[in-house]
């Protein structure tokens, strides 16, 4: 993505956001892009529930925002992803954000999208793909949980990797205190994430992500903190 890529040159590469819920990690978005330099702006929220919470913190930041529900196309996905991309593209939008959307895509989707669509995951990937990403690492018994931001593909939370983030597990962890702990490390890797594809630094080489510089390199890695004395 080096190169020719939208966002390099002073223009902001325009981004979709697909949500299904709270959208917080789209509110972690919207204020990215409203810092004054940074090299994106959202030009829609696409939601396939209508009653998402993230679409009324997307209005209130004056962002354009539609629904589409999967369930209006009985089980016809393929003619559902059709529509997303009819309503992304009619937006101009050229690179798509997943936070929190919960539909799992197809090949074609994906394909159609391809190192334009990025994803963010609660865990450190390949660790605990699929759901209740928290519950299991608190079984597992790890020390380090956190988040991924990869570049999307047909398998589920698989992809090139671009950022990511670990944060301690503590004990005495709930599900919720640690879920709330990655939530906070996620809310900077997403941004960090989309300005770092934005500005053209990330290119996907035999399906990892080489990051340009040093300073890249060391931005995508986000440190644990200290936690015990
Ligand atoms: C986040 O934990 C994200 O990693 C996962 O879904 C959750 C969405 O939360 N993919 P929010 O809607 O961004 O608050």
């Amino acid at each position: 993505m080096v190169g020719d890529v939208a966002g390099v040159n002073g223009r902001r590469l325009r981004v979709g956001v697909l949500i299904s819920g709270r959208g917080s990690n789209m509110q972690a978005l919207i204020e990215a892009c409203a810092r004054p330099g940074f090299p994106a702006r959202i030009a829609l929220v696409l939601s396939n529930e209508a009653d998402a919470a993230g679409l009324l913190r997307a209005k209130e930041a004056g962002i354009a925002t539609r629904v589409l529900d999967h369930r209006g196309f009985k089980k016809d996905r393929p003619a559902f992803e059709r529509a997303l991309t009819a309503e992304l593209e009619g937006a101009g939008v050229e690179f798509v954000c997943l936070a929190g959307f919960m539909r799992l895509l197809t090949e074609t989707f994906v394909g159609h999208w391809r190192d334009r669509l990025i994803n963010i995951h609660p865990s450190i990937l390949p660790a605990f793909r699929g759901l209740d990403t928290h519950r299991r690492a608190l079984e597992a018994g790890v020390r380090l949980h956190g988040c991924t931001v990869h570049f999307v593909r047909a398998a589920m939370d698989d992809g090139p990797i671009i950022v990511q983030a670990a944060v301690p597990v503590l004990p005495g962890d709930t599900e919720a205190a640690l879920a709330a702990r990655v939530l906070a490390a996620e809310h900077r890797c997403y941004p960090l994430a989309l300005k770092l594809c934005a500005e053209g630094q990330v290119r996907v080489k035999g399906e990892r992500c080489i990051l340009a510089g040093v300073a890249a390199q060391e931005a995508a890695l986000i440190n644990p903190p200290p936690v015990l004395g």
